[in-house]
């Protein structure tokens, strides 16, 4: 779908759709990845957009049908410094042992925001979950600006944020860019999907380039607001990362070995929580996307 699309009173013919929260967010049923025909990849785009964080349990897909699903959707993002699995570097491989103390994810943020052209989308793909926990929370970026008093939106109407990849330094204090530099295989991909940037500048408030709603456009990677002193900037960007999160826009996915969730890095924040203890393992591609505007 290319475009402002038309979400309004749709009838679907072969899915059915049930939200899961007032702001946004549905579980999709009568969808098979494994044998994904056109009608029925139409619709779920259509609801995907509609809904923003889309949920389908019990898919039993390969690898390959993973990348294949991706390419329908907009192709592959690489990221500039994470190592794909080793026969699919498209697929990054999400795991947490039982004792480990990171949990990938856990703040929330919006996919490769530091990069110029950032992710549409990110597909997750649940292989084995904890038996209870580890669930993430996703929060509505529509509503979020909706919700902005007039002043606010005006006040800030062209503001750009500088967003950067390399804030949370965990291995030594080395620039994330020159860790990946050892990756030679991924280096050639992320270069030739020229994805190599990892600073940019974004507007703060942005346009779905398929809907035309506008969505308040944050997360982790954001440092400051283009222009302003960081004196000026903090207590801004404070106020709008505590209203971008309040309860009322946020909708909270949990995993079974199976389950699949895609959402829209465009109008969605996502925050994966860290409260188990059992291992987690996921498959998760993230989707190319256009510049922001
Ligand atoms: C992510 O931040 O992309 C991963 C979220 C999760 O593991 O739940």
């Amino acid at each position: 779908m290319n475009g402002t699309a038309t979400l309004e009173s749709v009838e679907y013919k072969h899915i059915q759709v049930r939200p899961i929260a007032g702001t946004m967010g549905a579980e999709i049923f009568g969808v098979d990845l494994a044998k994904l025909n056109d009608e029925v990849y139409d619709e779920f785009y259509n609801a995907w957009l509609r809904h923003q964080v889309v949920v389908l349990r019990d898919q039993d897909i390969t690898p390959d049908q993973q990348v294949d699903f991706a390419m329908r959707l907009g192709g592959i993002h690489f990221h500039p410094y994470m190592n794909g699995m080793d026969n699919h570097p498209e697929i990054l491989e999400i795991i947490k042992e039982p004792g480990d103390k990171y949990t990938f994810g856990s703040t929330w943020h919006t996919d490769q925001m530091f990069n110029p052209q950032p992710a549409k989308a990110t597909m997750l793909y649940a292989k084995e979950s904890p038996s209870t926990g580890g669930d993430t929370l996703f929060a509505n970026m529509h509503d979020a600006y909706d919700a902005l008093s007039d002043g606010m939106k005006t006040m800030l109407a062209d503001v750009k944020t500088w967003c950067v990849g390399d804030k949370f330094r965990r291995s030594g204090g080395s620039r994330r860019k020159d860790r990946y530099q050892g990756n030679l295989k991924m280096a050639a991909k992320v270069r030739d999907a020229g994805n190599l940037q990892t600073e940019s500048a974004h507007p703060l408030y942005r346009t779905h380039p398929e809907t035309g709603r506008m969505a308040l456009y944050l997360g982790n990677h954001v440092q400051t607001l283009e222009g302003f002193n960081d004196a000026e900037a903090e207590p801004i960007l404070d106020f709008l990362r505590e209203h971008a999160i309040r309860p009322e826009f946020t909708c909270r996915v949990n995993w079974k070995p199976g389950t699949i969730t895609l959402w829209d890095n465009r109008s969605v924040q996502h925050h994966a929580i860290a409260d188990y203890s059992e291992r987690r393992r996921m498959h998760r591609i993230t989707i190319a996307g256009d510049t922001p505007f």
